[in-house]
């Protein structure tokens, strides 16, 4: 078991220490002040700052929400790059996606953009990638609006998707979204990294795509990499990929 507690940055004001216990307690760990942080052996401590915002910290590292990758990626996309996930999304602007591995939820603000009349609902398995999400998601401010308003078309949920497709009713979601954490890591892709030492590492097996497939109305996007195994097992309707990228989405129609 991993030690972690919620502290403030240095010289908090109340609304800090307010918050910070109510994440302490929503975590069922302890609130350290932080000048006595350094006196316990602790694996990571979470931090509220300032602008409430929340990070996690351990030596040399840092975990915090931020949209960077989907500002990028949004940016190709009016360059006239293609996006494949959004060219598998195929959006008519009023889907409902299930994201069954929100991460840090970049590739779900790029999909929820292109849904202004629909929304993306995501699920998170690592508690900790979900705290430092769902606070973000709630207290996150970009200069670029289209953001923001994507932010307000997200829904996030604690849980282990693998369980909680069994559960939906038949037809819940228009499309439904699956980025596990590869087999073979991209190491060089930085907004990843953060993550890996929290994120759950659950592989997709066939099961779990009829179950993604049952609660689907439209289509199920798997996601995976060049060198990995998924689609080995799993076979799809349409694979699309760059020509110089290692990354596959893998769509799969529902009839
Ligand atoms: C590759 S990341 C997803 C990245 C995401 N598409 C993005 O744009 O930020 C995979 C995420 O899925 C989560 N995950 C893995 N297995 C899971 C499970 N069984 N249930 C819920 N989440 C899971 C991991 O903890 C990790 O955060």
């Amino acid at each position: 078991m991993k030690k972690f507690a919620v502290t403030t940055s240095y010289k908090p004001n109340q609304q800090q220490i307010t918050l910070a216990k109510k994440i302490a307690n929503e975590l069922s760990c302890d609130y350290i002040p932080r000048k006595k942080i350094k006196d316990f052996n602790l694996d990571f401590f979470y931090v509220v700052e300032k602008d409430e915002r929340l990070v996690i910290r351990k030596k040399g590292f840092e975990l915090f929400f931020h949209p960077s990758i989907a500002k990028v990626r949004f940016l190709n996309i009016k360059k006239g790059l293609k996006d494949y996930l959004i060219e598998s999304l195929n959006p008519s602007g009023n889907e409902i996606v299930l994201d069954l591995t929100f991460g840090l939820g970049s590739e779900a603000i790029l999909m929820a953009n292109f849904l202004p009349d629909g929304k993306v609902i995501g699920i998170e398995g690592s508690i900790h990638i979900y705290t430092i999400v769902k606070y973000g998601l709630k207290n996150y401010k970009d200069s670029s609006n289209w953001i923001n308003n994507a932010l307000k078309r997200i829904e996030l949920y604690h849980g282990n998707f693998k369980e909680m497709i069994k559960n939906y009713p038949e037809n819940s979601f228009d499309v439904v979204y699956c980025d596990p954490m590869f087999e073979n890591p991209v190491f060089e892709s930085s907004a990843m990294n953060p993550l890996r030492g929290f994120a759950l590492y659950d592989s997709v097996n066939e099961s779990d795509v009829e179950n993604m497939l049952r609660i689907a109305r439209k289509k199920v996007i798997l996601k995976s990499r060049v060198g990995d195994s998924m689609f080995d097992k799993i076979k799809v309707d349409k694979i699309l990929k760059g020509k110089n990228s290692v990354i596959i989405y893998g769509v799969i129609y529902k009839n």
